[in-house]
């Protein structure tokens, strides 16, 4: 392994915490890893807990875009990779408060992309084996209208919410260094990730947490829109894999071509829980179909994902691992056995989030 030292933005969140967990895991003493988060409504440390004392392991609560504070990261540090995650998230936010998108998702990863340069130029090109590895997103390419077709890393980019428009902001960011100045930097295209500490804002824990709690499910519009799920843990190993593996300069959809219609995940949370649950468990009295409430449409909804992931599985040989069905199951499982976890979460700023949000 050439990465010794691994600059993680957005560590605390969803995917960067299973990514840290997952890479502390696989490389053991063998890595160093920075966690830089400013820890947002959606960062939590307590994700990080098993390693926080760990050696090899330093959290650095630092917003991305600051200036001072990520070129002094780069000083006080030799970093070989940066692995980009840190951004706002939500699409049904950035449609109600955009701004905090830009500043995030495109500013700070340009202050990264400066500060990375900075460092890692020579008078001929760049130091060798350094690679800064943006974490994107398959809604970069907008929407599929029917039930055909996939997204490949050539589909044409046309995001549709202010979310989409700040990721595919912050990619062109990325490409326009790796054309302009050679920059030695990869990107990744994802799919919808599941799993274990996944932010209750999201449709699958939402509905696992509210039908816990017995409460309404609320399905946008007509429920038949689709989305291509992928289990977290195959996100990481793809974006190690990419980071170690991947050409400079291009980029690679990770997907792995799991499609289902939003009532059907909906359907099989309600059904998974049910199974689960013991008879003599008070929730499970609280959890049937008639949970299910269709609400107003997200705006400007889109309609499909489907992500081709040829690339990334002839060049690199990777492959997703997890079925869905083992990975759903296993996801539900986590959160029966950390309801704590979900208890102090959703307390506070998430209860406002939610009533404005869902008024219901
Ligand atoms: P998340 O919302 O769970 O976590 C985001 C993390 O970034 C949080 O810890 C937050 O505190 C941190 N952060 C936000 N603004 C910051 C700032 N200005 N400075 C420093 N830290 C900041 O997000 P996630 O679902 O884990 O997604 C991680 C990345 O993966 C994002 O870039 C997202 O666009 C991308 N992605 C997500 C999915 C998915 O299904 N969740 C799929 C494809 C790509
Ligand atoms: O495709 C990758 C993207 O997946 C990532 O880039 C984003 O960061 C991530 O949030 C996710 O975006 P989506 O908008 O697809 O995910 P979300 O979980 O918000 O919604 C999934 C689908 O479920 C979508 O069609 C909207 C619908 N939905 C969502 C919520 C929260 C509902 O029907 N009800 C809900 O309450």
């Amino acid at each position: 392994l050439q990465s010794s030292r691994v600059l993680v933005t957005g560590g605390a969140g969803f995917i960067g915490s299973n990514f840290i967990l997952y890479m502390l895991k696989k490389y053991q003493e063998e890595i160093n890893i920075i966690n830089v988060d400013c820890l947002t409504y959606a960062g939590n440390l307590e994700n990080l807990k098993e390693v926080e004392h760990r050696k090899n392991y330093k959290f650095l609560k630092v917003d991305v875009c600051d200036k001072k504070a990520i070129l002094n990261i780069f000083q006080t540090y030799d970093i070989d990779r940066v692995i980009h995650f840190a951004a706002e998230s939500h699409v049904d936010r950035s449609i109600r408060n955009p701004e905090v998108f830009v500043n995030t998702n495109v500013l700070g990863t340009l202050n990264l992309l400066n500060a990375a340069k900075l460092a890692w130029e020579t008078e001929d090109g760049f130091k060798p084996g350094k690679k800064y590895l943006q974490v994107s997103t398959d809604e970069v390419y907008g929407a599929l209208e029917g039930e055909e077709g996939y997204f490949y890393e050539t589909t044409p980019l046309d995001p549709h919410s202010p979310y989409s428009a700040s990721k595919t902001s912050a990619d062109l960011m990325v490409k326009s260094y790796v054309d302009t100045f050679h920059f030695p930097a990869n990107i990744t295209r994802c799919s919808n990730n599941y799993g274990p500490y996944q932010f209750p804002e999201k449709l699958i824990p939402l509905m696992i947490n509210n039908a816990l709690n017995g409460k309404k499910l609320p399905v946008y519009g007509t429920g038949k829109n689709v989305r291509d799920w992928l289990y977290v843990e195959d996100h990481c190993k793809a974006i190690d894999l990419v980071a170690e593996k991947g050409r400079v300069g291009e980029v690679y959809n990770v997907g792995g071509h799991n499609e289902k219609k939003n009532i059907e995940i909906v359907t099989m949370i309600i059904d998974t829980l049910l199974e689960m649950l013991s008879a003599k468990d008070p929730r499970r009295k609280l959890i049937s179909h008639d949970l299910i409430t269709y609400v107003e449409d997200r705006k400007g909804h889109d309609f499909r994902y489907a992500i081709a992931p040829d690339k990334i599985k002839a060049e690199l040989g990777w492959e997703p691992e997890t079925p869905f069905s083992e990975g759903i199951k296993r996801t539900i499982a986590w959160y029966l056995e950390h309801m704590e976890w979900m208890e102090r979460i959703t307390k506070g700023e998430y209860q406002k989030y939610y009533e404005k949000m869902y008024r219901m």
